[in-house]
């Protein structure tokens, strides 16, 4: 428990779990988000689909507690890498899950267990370009925007409620990396005040300069008050 700005009451941190796959920037992003005074949660573990993900050092690095369940352990069985997951974060205790560059697909009854408190980032403006190869896929299909957005995650493929969202040009000249920077650069920004909305169990959008946010869709999406 930390106390808020003087006079206010104390503020609850949510345990959160940054769930990663890879090089783990936006990882790095929450993490530094969480440390701003009065911020609603803890990043308490970094859980990695993969022994070499590089976000794991970083974490480290961070003090932040760290595991791995390695997804090429549990080939063809999704629902035991599922089981191992669930178990270390019981074991850390975690309230809500972040997913940061997780590539692996999870399954409706995992997806089910965290309803309204697991939430992703994806590289593109859903329903737009779900899946992976985002920023090349924008520019052959001559979108003009293109963008980022954090939603609660439901069982489809980067599908459920939006919370927020941030637009960028497609500049004439841009390659699949100029594009993929000048998103990424987005998603910094909003994962961070999307992530301290929910956690915070607030209705209204987080005021995010340049963000798009939608109110939080339906009560029971909301995170369960302990
Ligand atoms: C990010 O661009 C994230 O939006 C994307 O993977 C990248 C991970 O980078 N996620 C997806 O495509 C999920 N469908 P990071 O490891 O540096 O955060």
């Amino acid at each position: 428990m930390v106390m808020s700005a003087a006079g206010d009451a104390p503020i609850t941190r949510r345990r959160v779990a940054i769930l990663i796959s890879g090089r783990g920037s936006n990882m790095t992003a929450l993490i530094a988000g969480a440390r701003a005074p009065g911020y609603p949660a803890e990043i308490a573990l970094v859980l990695a689909s993969r022994a070499d993900a590089g976000g794991l050092a970083l974490a480290e690095a961070a003090g932040i507690p760290v595991a791995t369940v390695a997804s090429s352990a549990f080939k063809g069985d999704r629902a035991g890498f599922e089981q191992a997951m669930q178990a270390v974060l019981d074991a850390h205790a975690i309230e809500l899950v972040a997913l940061a560059g997780f590539m692996r697909i999870l399954t409706p009854g995992f997806v089910a267990a965290w309803q309204g408190r697991m939430l992703n980032i994806h590289p593109s403006l859903l329903p737009a370009f779900p899946g992976l190869d985002t920023h090349a896929r924008a520019i052959a299909g001559g979108a003009k925007l293109h963008g980022c957005t954090v939603h609660l995650v439901s069982p489809g493929v980067d599908e459920g409620p939006i919370l927020a969202q941030v637009a960028v040009p497609v500049l004439a000249g841009d390659t699949e990396a100029s594009l993929a920077a000048r998103v990424l650069e987005q998603e910094h920004r909003i994962y961070p005040a999307a992530l301290a909305w929910v956690a915070a169990g607030r209705r209204t959008p987080p005021e995010a300069e340049g963000a798009l946010a939608n109110p939080l869709p339906r009560d029971d999406w909301l995170p369960k008050s302990r």
